[in-house]
């Protein structure tokens, strides 16, 4: 028999299908190259039923019923009642993908799903950022201790490389600075202010555009950069700290007179977002501030941007454009083929 490896899938929304439609397109390709059959034999999601099979589920055919009933289809004898801690707890799998929504007050109940899964020896990819933000230093110690692998690519800048180039490029490099704009909602807001144009109606287009969620205050008020920030910190600089401890501040107190007299200085205001050592501790920092017009992180075509400052390699800048669900589905798809990698480097095969 050929070498499987079987993926259990807690969430199928816009991650989860980005991340299924590259598997199926990649699968042959996987095949060829690593000898592996990748399998998805469980998709939970929150309120439109657990589908569950051995052999693999169709993809294509999950995604269609989601799209077509708005839920699995209950009738199916791939259909199950089955809810997400008991799939991470007690169902057969190689890989758990914890790409449920964002709590962005305590990561529960996603680290639950983590924890279970990873003190059963499996290994885990999750694109919740939740986790990460609260309980970073437990996951990541139960991971070695168990031999297993714990990715997370997606949880900043979707799929852009960040903590892959960390890990492999820079390795023994220390990295004493984070610097970045992580928020493409307020980055939108903020640029399209520049333009003179009111709040009502940016909000409006970008909600009509799909790129804006219908409740954009975690955005505006800083905390999801704070989360994104407190990540990069736990995980390049094992900061050991939790978005509660960032200095906060959003952008609602920006008004266009702001963005006028930082023009006026040749100047832009980004939501900027900083990590350092003060005192022997790493402190963390997101606020509006101004960056002047020739920047690189002034550049307006720009999503998020990050600058790592290390010792041997001196500052690093990695630029996002372009916002697609195929990156965030990347970031996925990228380290659950790097436990594949891993497996092989262990002869696992
Ligand atoms: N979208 C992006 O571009 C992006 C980028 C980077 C990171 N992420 C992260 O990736 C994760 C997923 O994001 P998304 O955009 O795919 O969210 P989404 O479109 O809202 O989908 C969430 C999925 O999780 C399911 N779900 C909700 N509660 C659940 C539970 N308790 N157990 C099992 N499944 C549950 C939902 O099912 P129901 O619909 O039935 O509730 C849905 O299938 C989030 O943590 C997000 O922050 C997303």
């Amino acid at each position: 028999m050929g070498k499987q490896l079987s993926v259990a899938m807690l969430g199928y929304g816009i991650a989860g299908k980005a991340f299924a439609r590259i598997l199926t397109e990649k699968k042959e390709e996987i095949k060829r190259s690593t000898g592996y059959d990748v399998k998805v034999t469980a998709i939970v999601t929150g309120s439109r039923g657990t589908l569950m099979s051995a052999e693999g589920i169709d993809l294509l055919e999950a995604t269609r019923q989601l799209e077509e009933n708005g839920a699995f289809d209950a009738s199916s004898p791939q259909y199950r009642n089955i809810a997400a801690m008991e799939v991470a707890e007690t169902a057969d799998y190689d890989v758990l993908l914890e790409l449920t929504p964002l709590n962005i007050a305590s990561g529960k109940p996603a680290i639950d799903h983590i924890r279970a899964a990873l003190s059963r020896g499996k290994h885990v990819v999750s694109a919740n950022k939740g986790p990460l933000a609260w309980a970073y230093r437990e996951l990541r110690d139960l991971a070695r201790k168990n031999g297993v692998c714990f990715f997370f690519e997606t949880t900043v800048m979707a799929g852009t490389p960040v903590f892959n180039m960390a890990e492999y490029c820079l390795q023994y490099c220390k990295i004493s600075k984070v610097e970045g704009i992580f928020n493409a909602t307020t980055n939108y807001i903020l640029k399209e202010m520049g333009k003179g144009l009111p709040m009502e109606q940016i909000v409006k287009a970008g909600r009509e555009g799909g790129f804006m969620e219908a409740d954009i205050s975690m955005d505006v008020q800083g905390f999801d950069a704070a989360a994104k920030l407190t990540v990069l910190l736990n995980v390049l600089m094992d900061a050991g700290i939790t978005p509660d401890q960032i200095d906060r501040t959003g952008i609602e107190g920006i008004a266009p007179a702001d963005i006028e007299a930082a023009a006026s200085r040749g100047n832009v205001i980004k939501l900027l977002c900083r990590g350092e050592v003060v005192d022997g501790r790493v402190v963390g920092k997101v606020a509006p501030g101004e960056v002047p017009q020739n920047d690189v992180f002034a550049d307006p075509d720009l999503v998020a941007v990050v600058s790592l400052y290390t010792d041997l390699m001196g500052k690093l800048t990695m630029l996002q454009y372009g916002l697609e669900t195929t990156q965030t589905g990347y970031g996925v798809f990228v380290d659950t083929m790097r436990v594949i990698d891993m497996l092989c480097g262990q002869g696992k095969q």
